[in-house]
């Protein structure tokens, strides 16, 4: 029979404490509160919290039975991700424990289950910082939050089966491609003798090869086997504008009666920082991306795929980025997938931040790496493992080692280790530096040979810039959110000219909460190219005009448009992010001048921004409605007002998707906006604002909240039945119209 996996993400229960009597079976949990995963063990305000608040032990408690039939299988319960520290129970036996929230494990029940009969599983969740667990022991800027945040499921196997599956693609510039796969056999039966190993690599239902090969199997887990497919011809490459993906599947047959089969998805492409630029698929491509950490207001960590798979778009559809770095940990599969599928490339590393603990910790540090690389190494996006903790000091033998073992288990890929010190130890393959020197002025970059200290030019890329440096809320006053743009512009820029840097990822996508060390005190690190909604500021129009005009025509001047939000009453430099190749303003319908894109002083990007450094009109006369206007091959191709009396006129609701799912837990967000008559955001509007909501699916977070600076979002969940929602926003002077979500 075929191995069977069985969500158990729904209808948990949970306690906010721990009692060594909550594993029993019997235990009478009916104040327990049932809840569903993802799961955060605390739902936190939006900012002035204090993250003790979310640093306990709970208790997760789960019931399911098991058919009959499979009393002769193996069963296993897989956690994709318990912060911080787990300890499993079944039936009221210990069956395993984990250290570390970021990365999966599994525990075997198969010798304590009743067949046919209610079984429970109970989980210790200890949410503390733990000093033996990384990143924990000293401080870190960011929040790790607790509970069950990711899925669960019930792995059924037969004795003899498939642990993992590492397919790796080679020769792929060639016009024969290979697949060579390592095949992870688990044999705990008394079963020996041949057995037929089937790989096929399809897409969708047609085969592109495949192959038979018989071998002998061997007693003992993990046990490794090869098979290869060679003279592959159809497959196109996996890249950026065409992530071509294909279903790699391997099958077992043995004699004893044995069978399994496991299905992963590849992509062929080549990828590989040299020091000379990063290289994709033999095509010298500049990095251009974000960090992104994995938090969302209210429930932290705990979001369903959905959200996920979301954030991946904006940083490539809406960002229009090429790269994002999972700072500072391993992040949900579901983010990686979809990254697969559009085609933005990821690095990923190991928790960690600045700090290096003890021999356990480190123990810790190294099985991350470990866990890291078995869970992710089919995704065609990562193209580089970070396994050196983030910005810390040089430590020979730690990182000889975590870089020996992510060669060990894959040696297609290149690794980094993120530092901030320069002249530290190069053990890796990629010198990924955090690059913190623009601070406004003239210098923007370091010297590549001078961080490396290097005599030579090695591959090198930016993992980090901005950031801290320049914390930038979205409500701010209209300069700081320009000169936070022209940072991000001025790095981008620079990065581009240089071709012994691969290119640079920014600090960071989106604002996140942090510990009270860090951020502006409120928890909040306003870093972010977008707010913790993922709501644009100013900055992140200056990432969605790098794109070609025939994708998407881009026209953002940064201004509120008024006379007084400046200095001095200063309105210049008009700062437009945009794509058009020229631009033209208008004041109450006369023309004032033709302005072009800056390509003097940011060569190295495709569309740079356009300066209009002197607009004419003293302070004291009548303010005007301006117009700008977007030019392409002398066309008027798009143009954007804005009012010379902006009032409220209207609340608009755009939600990211209307149709959700009943199975799983599901979720959506919603973006509110109170704009004025040319759909300008009124960024200064922090009125209160309350969500109706009907159907089957719930509000994550308070009901009742304000818009802040003119917008706020809301991220609504289902509850595992079918309906309509319906959703409704109102303030205290407008009403949003009222959105219905399908749950099917
Ligand atoms: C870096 C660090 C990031 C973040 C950033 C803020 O030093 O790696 O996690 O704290 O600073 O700019």
């Amino acid at each position: 029979m075929p191995r069977q996996n069985i969500s158990l993400n729904s209808v948990w229960l949970y306690k906010d404490n721990f009692k060594e009597e909550y594993i029993n079976s019997f235990y009478d949990d009916s104040d327990f509160i049932t809840v569903n995963l993802p799961h955060a063990n605390k739902e936190v305000p939006y900012n002035y919290f204090d993250e003790k608040s979310y640093q306990f032990v709970s208790c997760y408690r789960k019931k399911f039975t098991v058919g009959m039939e499979n009393k002769d299988k193996l069963l296993f319960i897989d956690f994709e991700g318990v912060m911080t520290y787990a300890r499993v129970f079944c039936n009221g036996l210990y069956v395993g424990e984990h250290k570390g929230g970021y990365t999966p494990f599994s525990v075997d029940i198969t010798s304590c289950v009743n067949f046919e009969e209610e079984n429970v599983i109970a989980v210790m969740v200890d949410s503390t910082e733990r000093e033996d667990i990384p990143p924990f022991g000293y401080v870190i800027d960011y929040l790790t939050f607790g509970g069950i945040y990711r899925e669960v499921s019930l792995r059924i196997v037969d004795k003899v089966h498939i642990s993992n599956v590492f397919a790796k693609t080679l020769r792929v510039l060639k016009e024969e491609k290979k697949v060579l796969a390592e095949v992870y056999i688990n044999n705990t039966s008394k079963a020996h003798g041949g057995f037929k190993l089937n790989a096929y690599l399809s897409e969708g239902e047609r085969v592109l090869a495949e192959k038979q090969e018989l071998f002998s199997l061997r007693y003992g887990i993990n046990c490794k086997f090869e098979i290869q497919l060679d003279c592959i011809k159809e497959a196109k490459l996996w890249d950026i504008d065409s992530p071509n993906l294909y279903d790699f599947k391997v099958s077992i047959e043995c004699c004893s009666g044995y069978d399994d089969s496991f299905a992963v998805r590849i992509g062929f492409r080549e990828a590989i920082v040299t020091e000379g630029g990063f290289y994709l698929n033999g095509r010298r491509l500049k990095i251009r991306g974000l960090n992104r950490h994995q938090s969302y207001p209210y429930v932290g960590y705990a979001m369903p795929a959905r959200a996920q798979r979301n954030d991946a778009d904006i940083l490539k559809y809406d960002l229009n980025l090429n790269t994002v770095r999972t700072s500072h940990y391993p992040q949900s599969r579901h983010f990686l997938d979809r990254c697969d599928e559009i085609g933005l490339l990821v690095f990923e590393e190991i928790p960690g931040w600045q700090h290096i603990g003890n021999e356990e910790w480190k123990a810790v540090a190294c099985e991350n790496v470990r866990e890291m690389i078995k869970r992710d190494w089919n995704h065609p996006s990562i193209f580089l493992w970070g396994v050196r903790i983030n910005e810390s000091g040089d430590n020979h033998d730690f990182y000889t080692k975590t870089n020996a073992i992510a060669h060990e288990l894959d040696d297609t890929r290149q690794t980094g280790g993120v530092r901030c010190i320069e002249r530290s130890e190069l053990l890796e393959d990629v010198y990924t530096m955090n690059d913190f020197i623009h601070r406004g002025e003239e210098i923007v970059l370091r010297d590549q040979k001078h961080v490396t200290g290097l005599d030579k030019h090695v591959p090198y890329m930016v993992t980090e810039f901005n950031g801290h440096i320049y914390p930038t809320k979205r409500f701010d006053n209209e300069e700081r959110l320009i000169e936070q743009a022209l940072r991000h512009f001025r790095v981008n820029n620079k990065a581009a000219l240089e071709n012994n840097i691969s290119g640079a990822i920014g600090w960071c996508a989106f604002d996140y909460n942090t510990h009270f060390d860090f951020g502006s005190g409120d928890r909040i690190c306003y870093h972010g190219v977008m707010d913790m909604f993922r709501i644009h500021k100013f900055v992140a129009f200056m990432y969605k005009s790098q794109v070609s005009p025939d994708k998407e025509v881009i026209l953002e001047p940064l201004t509120l448009w008024s006379r007084g939000e400046r200095n001095i009453g200063m309105i210049v430099p008009q700062v437009i992010c945009t794509n058009c190749e020229a631009v033209e303003l208008y004041v109450e319908g006369k023309l004032l001048g033709k302005y072009y894109p800056d390509k003097e002083n940011f060569a190295g990007l495709e569309y740079p921004p356009v300066f209009i450094h002197e607009i004419p009109g003293d302070w004291g006369v009548s303010w005007g409605e301006a117009e700008f206007k977007g030019y392409i091959n002398g066309k008027e191709v798009i143009s954007k007002k804005f009012c010379r009396n902006p009032v409220p006129k209207l609340i608009t609701a755009e939600a990211d998707d209307l149709t959700l799912s009943s199975g799983d837990m599901d979720a959506t967000r919603i973006v509110y906006k109170i704009v004025d008559k040319a759909g300008n955001i009124l960024p200064y509007i922090n009125e209160p604002v309350e969500f109706e909501i009907s159907g089957p699916g719930e509000i994550i977070g308070p009901k009742i909240t304000a818009f802040i600076g003119g917008c706020i979002a809301v991220w609504i969940r289902t509850m595992g039945e079918k309906g309509d929602i319906k959703l409704k926003a109102r303030s205290s002077r407008l009403e949003a119209e009222e959105l219905t979500f399908m749950v099917i």
